[in-house]
């Protein structure tokens, strides 16, 4: 049935990164995802420097017209957007201003940083560049998964922060599930999103993933995580909820 999710990070482009290896497995992916309620989803593939950005969403747009093509033949209702997960590094000193690829025509951004390091030196750097990201997988960095409540500081840079629903049942293992679960418990999680790499993740993640998360919040709770939250970010305008004591603070 369709629920009007909507789906900011997922690997759909077909033999582009490490997500969807054809056509055929993405066309698969996004049945699973109509079956599961979601009626857009943004593809996100792996934005990383030294990239040809322009080229990245040259070659995204040319495949997602040759899949919505497929599923307008097969009758199959879904909007695909552009998108990229943009990897940001402090130390890398991105100088493209060009660099970072937006979700659809918005200009919200999905960032994924490093796993390992300081992760609040990253939000630090990224509040810099003054733009509106949403942190891509938050349960995954590792001082996160030792101090989950480190969270706060990117929400009070004014991003809003992203988890994987896989991570709610244990697809990257038990530590990240608790801290998932932790976040999720806390109302600390602004949008929810796959993160689809294949159709068996995809199965996975949709069948179990959206199981498991009806046993822990309400309905409600579940349309504002996968939908209205990042609806409102991209669509209806953005007040930027930075805490205006935050650049004082750091
Ligand atoms: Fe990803």
């Amino acid at each position: 049935m369709n629920k009007g999710y909507v789906d900011i990070h997922a690997h759909l482009l077909y033999e582009t990164d490490d997500g969807s290896g054809s056509i055929e497995e993405t066309v698969k992916i996004l049945q699973a995802l109509i079956d599961a309620g979601f009626s857009t989803s943004y593809a996100t593939p792996h934005n990383i420097p030294g990239n040809d950005t322009s080229l990245l969403l040259t070659k995204s747009k040319d495949k997602i017209q040759k899949i919505s093509e497929i599923l307008e033949k097969k009758g199959m209702d879904y909007t695909l957007n552009t998108g990229a997960e943009n990897y940001f590094d402090a130390s890398l000193n991105i100088q493209d201003p060009d660099y970072f690829i937006p979700l659809g025509d918005s200009d919200i951004f999905l960032v994924e940083i490093p796993f390992i390091g300081e992760s609040s030196h990253q939000i630090d750097a990224l509040h810099k560049t003054g733009r509106r990201c949403i942190i891509a997988h938050v349960e995954r960095y590792l001082d996160i998964v030792q101090n989950p409540d480190k969270v706060t500081i990117l929400k009070q840079a004014g991003f809003m922060v992203q988890t994987n629903v896989g991570s709610l049942i244990g697809v990257y293992g038990f530590e990240i599930m608790k801290t998932a679960n932790y976040l999720l418990k806390k109302d600390l999680i602004d949008v929810l999103a796959t993160d689809i790499h294949d159709i068996h993740h995809a199965d996975i993640i949709l069948k179990k993933g959206l199981k498991r998360l009806e046993t822990l919040v309400r309905p409600a709770k579940i349309l504002q995580l996968l939908k209205e939250n990042h609806a409102a970010l991209i669509h209806a305008g953005y007040e930027k909820p930075e805490d205006k004591s935050y650049s004082n603070k750091r």
